[in-house]
């Protein structure tokens, strides 16, 4: 049976690479044969919007499975992409204020996504850009957090935020929750200022530096708009070859240890 590793790509910074990386690497994993499902946890519904959805025509979406309506598997979308999707919507942030008022408002999404973890091997959570309870969720359901970090000066304020929050949830929700490491994004290597910005980001915290970085590419950009994933509209660039390098070696990885 299998039984799905759970990673929260989270930063408060928005605009850092945080929706992109979600789709990408999900969709790079899905290439490599595995099942997987994403979470859009943002209110903004960029991921879901970004995969073809109009968040706006949603019968049901994430925002009910919260408030107890539905459950997970009855908002659960098959997307083009290869990937299973849990869209969001604007309600979200009535459900954010909804769960602050709850009990135990910081294990709703762990609970349920309970149903759903034999059905894939991988599923990645597209935090909003905030610290907040949702974030929270993310990193109380997930096994390893991973954190974006756009290559530019003093990238690393803020870090040291996710940081502390996620220290923050190993104490009180999620004790085995594990720091992934800083995943370099929008990294022009042409520049000497990218690569002061990555080796000072090495050398500041205790953790790993995805390796390779994630090179700039305005076709990034270009791919939500088009409701498809930058793999299948720019399938041979650098950038989508680095998410897909970092996909084969998280895929070795569980290989190594599997799920717990
Ligand atoms: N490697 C990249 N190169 C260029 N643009 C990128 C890259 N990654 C993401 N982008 C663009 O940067 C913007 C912010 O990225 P996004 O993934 O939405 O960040 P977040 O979810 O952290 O707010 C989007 O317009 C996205 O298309
Ligand atoms: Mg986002």
């Amino acid at each position: 049976m299998i039984v799905a590793r759970t990673i929260a790509v989270a930063s408060q910074k928005g605009g850092v690479g945080k929706t992109t990386t979600v789709a990408s690497l999900g969709v790079a994993l899905a290439e490599l044969g595995e099942e997987v499902l994403l979470v859009d946890l943002d209110p903004q519904a960029c991921l879901t919007f970004s995969l073809g959805l109009d968040p706006e025509l949603l019968q049901l979406a994430l925002p009910d499975v919260l408030a107890g309506r539905v459950g997970l598997r009855d908002v659960i979308t098959a997307t083009e992409e290869g990937v299973d999707l849990v869209p969001s919507t604007i309600a979200l942030a009535q459900s954010e204020a909804a769960m602050l008022t709850g009990d135990a408002s910081e294990y709703v999404l762990k609970r349920a996504l309970v149903s759903v973890l034999d059905h894939y091997d991988w599923i990645l959570l597209d935090c909003p850009p905030t610290l907040g309870v949702l974030t929270v969720n993310a990193l109380t359901a997930a096994d390893e957090v991973l954190v974006p970090l756009q290559c530019e000066t003093l990238a690393h304020r803020g870090v040291g935020q996710v940081v502390e929050t996620v220290l923050a949830v190993t104490q009180v929700s999620n004790p085995r929750l594990r720091i992934l490491g800083v995943l370099p994004t929008m990294y022009d290597s042409r520049t000497a200022h990218a690569r002061a910005v990555l080796a000072d980001i090495a050398g500041r915290y205790d953790m790993p530096v995805l390796d390779p970085p994630i090179p700039r590419s305005v076709r990034f950009a270009e791919a939500p708009a088009l409701g498809r994933s930058v793999l299948s509209t720019s399938p041979g660039i650098r950038g989508v070859e680095a998410y897909r390098t970092h996909a084969q070696w998280l895929l070795a990885a569980a290989r190594v240890e599997p799920s717990r």
